[in-house]
């Protein structure tokens, strides 16, 4: 969505992955408060998300959305409030359908107030829609009903922002429910869903990145393929498979959506996700989304992300169940030739020489990310030996 809002891929917090339903005002401020304590608002990221089940269950007499008084007593606004004091940006979750996503009958959606939600949204400083389609009607369960449910929000936040001057993201959660292609969503939301949900498993993991690889055609700045939000430090995969989620979600120029509680996350897992290098790669201006060099139909795979300075981001990721060593080479990047490259490890953050072989030894499930930049051609060297005054 050409709104200017997401030049680069939006980098935040959401609470869904750890917390499921259990989103209150407390949970909110404290992640904005370890969002900076923790280093990760200065590594980047900017979104608090709030996910579904912030609201009762039906509107007021006026027809507005009415926060849950006993999750959050202060109300969205107040909460904006905190999170902006903080240098941070406020999300929310809504549903284009009647009802949200979630088990149990779920909380209204927006369906015909999309109007009346988006001054809501405005006027609460939220600075970031994820809007959901379930519980749609019955003659609503097709392609078209479903782009028109999110023009209708895309263009009634528009309107919002026009009025009020509150820019907010659109982050678009339809997930093929109706056969939507994804190839619609481009001019309609700044990132949208590619999957169903990811859960905290290397297999489902693995199952999302097949799919979301193969749409690199249509990303790029202000619209983004979302591959779901990370997993990383929820307890369900190792390290070594959660810096591999992490590398190939920035080598796919995904949103970086933390999904664990950022208030006890451990050290290591702190140190995946403000990796600097790798969020420098996710959020190269470029835009570019990371393609396969090789199929992977093997399990083994190297990415490739163009980077903005003419370098290559590259990833090998080892998904088979056995140690593999994996190579690549800077003309199977796409590289100009150079006399050499300079291969910047994106984890151990040193730079090494090579003379365009990229390869490693990997265990099961592993990974290695480089920068590859052709070195310059050495402009004359050594000057010839003038044998002066012999
Ligand atoms: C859907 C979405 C999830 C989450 C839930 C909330 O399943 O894909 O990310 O927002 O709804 O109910």
């Amino acid at each position: 969505l050409d709104n200017g809002l997401a030049s680069t891929p939006p980098m935040g917090w959401n609470d869904w992955n750890a917390f499921g339903c259990g989103v209150d005002e407390q949970l909110v401020e404290q992640t904005a408060d370890a969002m900076v304590s923790s280093g990760m608002r200065d590594a980047g990221y900017r979104y608090v998300n709030i996910d579904d089940c912030w609201a009762l269950p039906n509107r007021d007499a006026a027809g507005e959305l009415v926060p849950d008084p006993a999750k959050f007593p202060h109300g969205i606004a107040a909460l904006a409030d905190h999170v902006h004091a903080r240098g941070l940006k406020l999300g929310i979750y809504q549903d284009a359908g009647v009802h949200t996503c979630s088990k149990g009958g779920g909380f209204s959606g927006s369906l015909g107030h999309e109007r009346q939600d988006a001054m809501r949204f405005a006027a609460w400083h939220v600075d970031y829609i994820k809007y959901d389609d379930c519980n749609v009607p019955a003659d609503g369960q097709n392609v078209d009903s479903s782009i028109a449910r999110y023009v209708a929000m895309r263009d009634a936040l528009a309107e919002a922002t026009a009025a009020t001057g509150q820019t907010i993201v659109f982050s678009v959660c339809e997930k093929g429910d109706y056969g939507v292609p994804n190839s619609a969503w481009p001019g309609i939301g700044n990132l949208w869903r590619t999957t169903y949900d990811i859960h905290d498993n290397y297999g489902r993991m693995v199952w999302i990145l097949h799919q979301n690889v193969a749409l690199a055609d249509l990303a790029g700045p202000n619209r983004w393929n979302d591959p779901d939000m990370l997993e990383v430090g929820n307890g369900g995969m190792t390290d070594v498979e959660y810096r591999s989620h992490f590398a190939l979600w920035a080598e796919m120029a995904a949103p970086l959506i933390a999904g664990t509680d950022l208030r006890t996350m451990s050290p290591a897992t702190r140190e995946i996700l403000t990796n600097r290098d790798l969020i420098a790669v996710d959020q190269d201006p470029l835009g570019a989304q990371g393609r396969p060099v090789t199929d992977g139909a093997d399990g083994h795979w190297a990415l490739s992300k163009p980077l903005a300075d003419g370098s290559r981001a590259v990833t090998l990721f080892n998904e088979t169940d056995a140690p593999a060593t994996i190579s690549t080479t800077a003309a199977q990047l796409g590289l100009a030739p150079s006399v050499d490259y300079q291969l910047r490890d994106l984890w151990t953050h040193t730079t090494t020489e090579s003379a365009g072989t990229i390869t490693d030894t990997l265990p099961a499930h592993g990974s290695a990310s480089y920068r590859v930049t052709p070195s310059r051609w050495p402009s004359v060297g050594t000057p010839p030996h003038v044998a002066v005054g012999l």
